[in-house]
């Protein structure tokens, strides 16, 4: 079980390392000004839509588009908390409103949440924890809205440019496992290990072994005592020169190793098992060693820049966006195999999904109409990040982001929802008679229904919509954006259409003015 979580585990550890600022800056050229853009309201006061960021760099990109088509386009302000969350689970805390205690754990005073939307989160394992945090209102808190678009992938990567180079010069097709055969000489396209600076390797015996047990099972599916050695009881992999692990088709004659890097941090070898299982199953030529970081800093992250080497990566992801890393494609994932520690199959992408507040359907339900659109590729993902400048810093990953939306126009303008296709608790509203209106004309747009009104769908033409209906008299309504009328309580009532009060059944008895709870009891104590 420990090693099927590790892939979330890695992009966990990973969580955190970009701080968003919120530059204030403008990026679309018919931007809404900031002085005519509004606050979400509720009974207690007025605060922009907050966003909760998990600090990898795919989200970071993408929260900031969001963030640019919030204010620019939709015309509401945001605010990106700065906190970095720990994990998924910190963010329904969030969302809901509460806060960490070292002492007492999460503190939730029924505070109303400043955080409303979360654009990827990762779900599994994590229902149980959201399911105590709804529990915590009556109606629940968040709502997980479906997938932002594209999925977490995880796996052995290789250059474009050393794919173009192998094909050309081998006539090898280095993004399928297949051409790594030995046989096929895959190592021509590669450095030679002998030529990569030792200096920058972390040593084998430096190498933490997330789950040894797991190694047992590499033993099993290949017979290949060599390729161990055993430490306290538990196998691990047998080094060349202090670095290297040698696959079984290349240990006799290094030169004809591959060289792999994977990541070594918080003292772990990434997915060594996972590795040396795919290298010895497929007789690949390789020798994997580790480099340090598994962010920006370390050796890790400057090795495939330096050698033409294979590399375990991650994405939609900055680190390695200069090399157009590709993923070599390996049997398509086989999740029960994985629980059983058998890893040849590629590792199962995670879905991303977004979260956002309940209330959000009354603050700001033209940002649910764009949560709800988001269609995000990976694709539009690693090229967002490929505008980035040569830094990792958090305003180039929004200029990043402003830039990718300037280019890519008509993507995003799909995910806009028309101005006048209202949601549930809107109605059209006709900005030129300034009043709320049952069909769509040229300058009608989508207000919230105030009291006294529901706000009831309807389709037209065009599409769905919503408009403004008066409550029926015997209902009111009090608040802003409301979907239905209450019925009018015991001894109350509404004798027009469109009330936001009660009235109480007045009599006067005796001279006096008596309040009544109900026409029998009128009668009664007549
Ligand atoms: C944590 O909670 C305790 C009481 O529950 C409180 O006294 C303390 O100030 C809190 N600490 C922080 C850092 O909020
Ligand atoms: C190897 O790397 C180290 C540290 O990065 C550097 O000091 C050394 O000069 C390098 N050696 C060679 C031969 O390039
Ligand atoms: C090792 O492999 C290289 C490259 O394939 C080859 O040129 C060399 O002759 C081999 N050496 C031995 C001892 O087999």
């Amino acid at each position: 079980m420990l090693s099927t979580v590790s892939g979330p585990l890695l992009l966990a550890f990973l969580l955190g390392w970009l701080v968003v600022v919120s530059t204030g800056e403008q990026c679309l050229p018919y931007a809404i000004p900031p002085a005519e853009r509004r606050s979400l309201q509720s009974d207690t006061g007025t605060f922009p839509l907050g966003l909760w960021v998990n600090g990898n760099s795919h989200d970071v990109g993408v929260s900031a588009a969001f963030s640019i088509l919030v204010e620019e386009i939709v015309g509401i302000h945001v605010f990106t908390d700065p906190r970095r969350p720990k994990n998924v689970k910190h963010a329904f805390y969030a969302i809901a409103g509460c806060e960490e205690n070292a002492t007492s754990g999460w503190v939730c005073e029924g505070k109303e949440s400043r955080i409303h939307v979360m654009l990827s989160a990762y779900m599994l394992y994590n229902e149980d924890e959201l399911a105590a945090v709804n529990r915590m209102r009556m109606g629940g808190i968040i709502t997980v809205l479906g997938s932002v678009g594209y999925s977490l992938f995880e796996g052995l990567h290789v250059s474009q440019s050393l794919i173009a180079k192998a094909w050309e010069t081998q006539g090898l097709a280095l993004e399928y496992y297949r051409s790594y055969h030995y046989n096929q000489n895959p190592s021509a396209a590669f450095n030679k290990i002998s030529e990569v600076n030792t200096s920058d390797l972390v040593p084998c015996a430096e190498w933490g072994i997330y789950s040894p047990h797991v190694l047992d099972m590499y033993l099993k599916l290949t017979g290949d005592l060599d390729g161990l050695d055993v430490a306290d009881g538990s196998f691990r992999p047998r080094c060349h020169q202090q670095n290297w692990w040698l696959s079984p088709t290349c240990r006799s004659n290094t030169t004809e190793c591959i060289p792999c890097i994977t990541c070594v941090t918080w003292g772990y070898i990434w997915y060594v098992e996972e590795i040396m299982q795919k290298a010895a199953v497929f007789s690949i030529p390789m020798a994997l060693a580790g480099g340090s970081g598994c962010g920006p800093g370390g050796s890790f992250e400057k090795l495939p820049l330096t050698y033409d080497m294979l590399f375990y990566s991650w994405g939609p992801d900055i680190t390695f966006q200069s090399l157009q890393p590709v993923k070599i494609i390996f049997p398509v994932s086989n999740q029960m195999e994985h629980e059983q520690n058998i890893f040849t199959s590629a590792r199962a992408e995670i879905d991303q999904e977004i979260l956002a507040h309940l209330d959000l359907q009354q603050w700001a339900p033209e940002v649910l109409g764009l949560l709800k659109n988001l269609n995000w590729q990976a694709d539009d993902v690693s090229d967002m990040l490929g505008h980035h400048a040569s830094s990792m810093e958090p305003s180039d990953i929004w200029q990043a982001a402003c830039t990718w939306l300037q280019t890519n126009e008509a993507t995003w303008k799909s995910w806009i929802p028309s101005r006048n296709s209202c949601y549930a608790g809107q109605g059209m509203y006709s900005e030129a008679t300034q009043a709320f209106v049952q069909e769509r004309q040229a300058e009608t747009i989508c207000q919230p229904c105030p009291p006294g009104t529901y706000s009831a769908l309807v389709s037209d033409k065009i599409g769905d919509t919503a408009e403004c209906r008066q409550c029926e008299p015997g209902f009111r309504q009090a608040s802003y954006a409301a979907v239905t009328c209450d019925p009018c309580l015991a001894g109350t009532f509404a004798s027009q259409k469109g009330s936001t009060s009660l009235s109480f059944y007045r009599f006067r008895h005796k001279n006096v003015f008596m309040r009544f709870q109900s026409l029998s009891t009128v009668a009664h104590r007549m």
